[in-house]
This record gives structure tokens, C-alpha cells and sequence, in this order.
């Protein structure tokens, strides 16, 4: 039974604050933290911060902390870890708000995974192990990574509209192998950029991924284009890209240079532009999926993007990890693909159930981090538990992005001759 819960805070791989929980049962000590992103929606789960701008600019996390020391660990002590579904019940009885914002869904997200990694201790099995058989689904799949390779948008400071340009090694035969792919690409790719734009073009952004001063879409995709060449993989290494419109999306316009000093106010799109130029882009670069084309209100343009079938289309700020929109995609067609942040639902229990709904529907499912992310591998663990066929969780390089790969490396290598590397099946797993 659990024992004792105990937070604290710390600082996410931006140096902004999080909810880190210590919770303890006869079998040991279990440890979780919160990641957080830079979109917060009203569609979100709802981190508590104490707002305090005279504390780390208002970010600091200490009344979450305190809720977590205080009402949570004295509804939760004497529960069976075992009991997901109940100890995340329990949180969302206590809070009473729909969006978790009285408790803090980084508190209740926190206790959740550290309650998910005490039952599987409990058990005697890996996490990955008890998260299938909370989600009644018995065949573990290792995930086709995304390594961002270049950043953009909100999480650099070039020119870039586009926020993530990914790679995926689907050809690998081995998630190990995918590794390799991905980390040979990523240093042919500095070496590319070096020699088109300066080594200050090697500077990254937050989720590792370099962040040269290109100034279209064309010129950072040719820059991939010529690592992935380099490296002799070719047709095994797909590429994704991540546009996060939301951004740059000005009444029913999209602003290519909206971070650009010296905006000439030519490069306004409209929604018909930016479909042309995606199926271009699909065709030039061996695109096969485009995260948040449009808006996350422009739901016909992503919906008649989706229909023309040249990619993946995944909803991320689209749907915010939101049961009620993903229902409400599902059931208008609008893209065919689901990214899990699992901060913007706050709960295990939660994340289990919308990933179930995305995959009901056939969809594509993709496990993410968030850009601010701790040493916590817990969404490692989660994708092969949900046999989820795709994890984002940014560059082959940076500790808090490599967490999670290095994880996979030693799922991959405990399940020895089970281990499967989803590959080409990357978006039916
Ligand atoms: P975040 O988003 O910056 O909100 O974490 C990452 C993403 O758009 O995938
Ligand atoms: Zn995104």
C-alpha cells in the first residue's frame, strides 16, 4: 500500500519550475515529475502556478507542491498502487473542477505516474508491462521514433515559421538501429549546416533540434534532405514535420514570416495556399505526416487536407490530448492522427482511455514529450505499453530528450527475442 507521498519542486530542462513527487509503498520509493509545454489551452488540463511574479517570474509551483503534501497524500495513503483507475479517481473527486485547476493537474499528473510505477513494482513487473495490462492490451510494441533534427516556430530564435522538422527511421529493423539512424543524420546534419550556414546555424533549440536562420520551409528541408543522402539510409529515414499553424495563423491568414524583423507582408497565406504548397512539400521531400497544418479553430482546412490522403495528419494543439475533441474529430473526419501530451489530461487512467478512442478509430497515435521536460522516462514506458507505433520526444541529443530514447534502448534489450520494432507499421500499430 502506499505509504507516504512526497513532493517538492524542481526545474524543467527550460529552468522554469515542476511538481516532482517521491511516493513510497512497502516495495520502495517511486518517483515522477510534470512536464509542461508552451501552448496551454482552455482546452487543457490546467498547471497551477503560484503566480507570484516576484518568484521566478510567477512560474514557481509551490501551492501545487503544498496540495500534493497535504490533501493528496492523505486521501492516497493506504491505497493499493495496483488500483489506477481508483488512486486517479480519488484526485479528480478532490479537485472537482473540470479542469483540475483547483489541485493543479501538475500535482495530480505527478502522483498519477508515480502511483502507475508503484504498481508495477507491486506486481513484480515492467512498467511497460502493468500500463498494457491497465489498458487490457497484451502486445508490447517498441515505437518508431521522431527525432526533431530541425527547430523552428516558438522553440527557436531564427527565422523559421515551421516549429519541428523530424526524421523517422522506419527503415531500421531494430529500434537500437533507429537510434543510429537518427543520431548519424543528426551529425551529418550539423556538418551540412556548417558548411551552407555558419556553425552558429549548429545552435539549438529547445527540444535539441538545430536552428539555422533559413528563411522557408524549401531551404531547412533541403538541408535535411542532404544529411539523410549523406548517411546511405535514404528510403528508410521518412521525414514529418510539425507546422504548429496556431502560431502564425492571423484571422483566416497564415503569416509565414511572423518571426521575421523586417516583414515585407508578402508572405500571407490563405488556407487554399497552404493546402497546395503541403502536397508539393509531401511530394518534393518525402513528407509522410504534418502535424498541425492549420489553426486549432480552422478545423475545414485541416479536415480537407486530411481527405486528400498524401500524409498523416496528427492533432496536436488541434486537440490538446481533449476526449471531446478527439470525439468530435473522430467523428468529422477532421485529421487521422492523435499526439498524446500526457500533462494536458492529467492523469494515467485518463491517457489510457483517449488513446483508446484514437486507436478504436484507426488512427495514427503518437506518445510526446513536452518542450519542458524532466529526467522522467515515464512516456517511454507508455508508448510501448500502448503499443502506440510512434513516440516524439525530440533530438537524439540532450539529456531530458534522450531519457526517454536511452529507455527505449533498454525496453528493447529486456524484451530480447519478444522485442518488435514496429518499422513500416508505424502508424497501425
Ligand atoms: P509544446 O509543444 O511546446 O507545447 O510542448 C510541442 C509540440 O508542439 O509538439
Ligand atoms: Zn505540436
Amino acid at each position: 500500500v502506499i505509504t507516504k507521498i512526497k513532493a517538492r519542486q524542481i526545474l524543467d530542462s527550460r529552468g522554469i519550475p515542476t511538481v516532482e513527487v517521491d511516493l513510497y509503498t512497502n516495495k520502495g520509493m517511486f518517483r515522477a515529475s510534470a512536464p509542461s509545454g508552451d501552448q496551454t489551452g482552455m482546452y487543457e488540463a490546467m498547471e497551477l502556478r503560484d503566480g507570484d511574479k516576484g518568484v521566478y517570474l510567477g512560474n514557481s509551483v509551490k501551492r501545487a507542491v503544498n496540495n500534493i503534501n497535504e490533501k493528496i497524500s492523505e486521501a492516497l495513503i493506504g491505497m493499493d498502487p495496483i488500483l489506477q483507475a481508483q488512486i486517479d479517481q480519488a484526485m479528480i473527486d478532490l479537485d472537482k473542477t473540470e479542469k483540475k485547476g483547483e489541485l493543479g493537474a501538475n500535482a495530480i499528473l505527478a502522483v498519477s505516474i508515480a502511483a502507475c510505477k508503484a504498481g508495477a513494482a507491486e506486481k513484480e513487473v515492467p512498467l511497460y508491462k502493468h500500463i498494457a495490462d491497465l489498458a487490457g492490451k497484451p502486445n508490447l510494441t517498441l515505437p518508431v521514433p521522431s527525432f526533431t533534427v530541425i527547430s523552428g516556430g516558438k522553440h527557436a530564435g531564427n527565422n523559421l515559421a515551421i516549429q519541428e522538422i523530424m526524421i523517422l527511421p522506419i527503415g531500421a529493423s531494430r529500434f537500437e538501429e533507429a537510434v543510429q539512424m537518427g543520431s548519424e543524420t543528426y551529425h551529418h546534419l550539423k556538418a551540412v549546416i556548417t558548411e551552407k550556414c555558419g556553425a552558429q546555424g549548429c545552435n539549438v533549440g529547445e527540444d535539441g533540434g538545430f536552428a539555422p536562420n533559413v528563411s522557408s520551409f524549401r531551404e531547412a528541408l533541403d538541408l535535411v534532405k542532404e544529411a539523410i543522402s549523406r548517411t546511405g539510409y535514404s528510403e528508410g529515414i521518412k521525414i514529418a514535420i510539425d507546422i504548429a499553424a496556431t502560431n502564425f495563423c492571423i484571422g483566416t491568414k497564415y503569416d509565414l514570416d511572423f518571426k521575421s524583423p523586417n516583414k515585407s507582408g508578402q508572405n500571407f497565406k490563405s488556407g487554399e495556399d497552404m493546402i497546395d504548397m503541403y502536397k508539393e512539400l509531401c511530394s518534393d521531400y518525402r513528407i509522410v505526416s504534418i502535424e498541425d497544418p492549420f489553426d486549432k479553430e480552422d478545423w475545414e482546412h485541416v479536415k480537407h487536407f486530411s481527405s486528400l490522403g498524401v500524409c498523416q495528419v496528427v492533432g496536436d494543439d488541434l486537440l490538446m490530448s481533449n476526449p471531446k475533441r478527439v470525439e468530435r474529430a473522430i467523428n468529422e473526419s477532421t485529421c487521422n492522427a492523435f499526439l498524446l501530451k500526457v500533462n494536458q489530461i492529467g492523469t494515467v487512467t485518463e491517457a489510457i482511455e483517449v488513446v483508446k478512442l484514437a486507436k478504436d478509430a484507426h488512427w495514427g497515435i503518437v506518445i510526446s514529450h513536452r518542450c519542458g521536460e524532466t529526467e522522467d522516462t515515464f512516456i517511454a514506458d507508455l508508448s510501448v505499453g500502448l503499443g502506440s507505433g510512434q513516440i516524439k520526444a525530440g533530438a537524439p541529443c540532450r539529456g531530458e530528450r534522450l531519457a526517454k530514447y536511452n529507455q527505449l534502448l533498454r525496453i528493447e534489450e529486456e524484451l530480447g527475442d519478444q522485442a518488435v520494432y514496429v518499422g513500416e507499421d508505424w502508424r497501425l500499430s
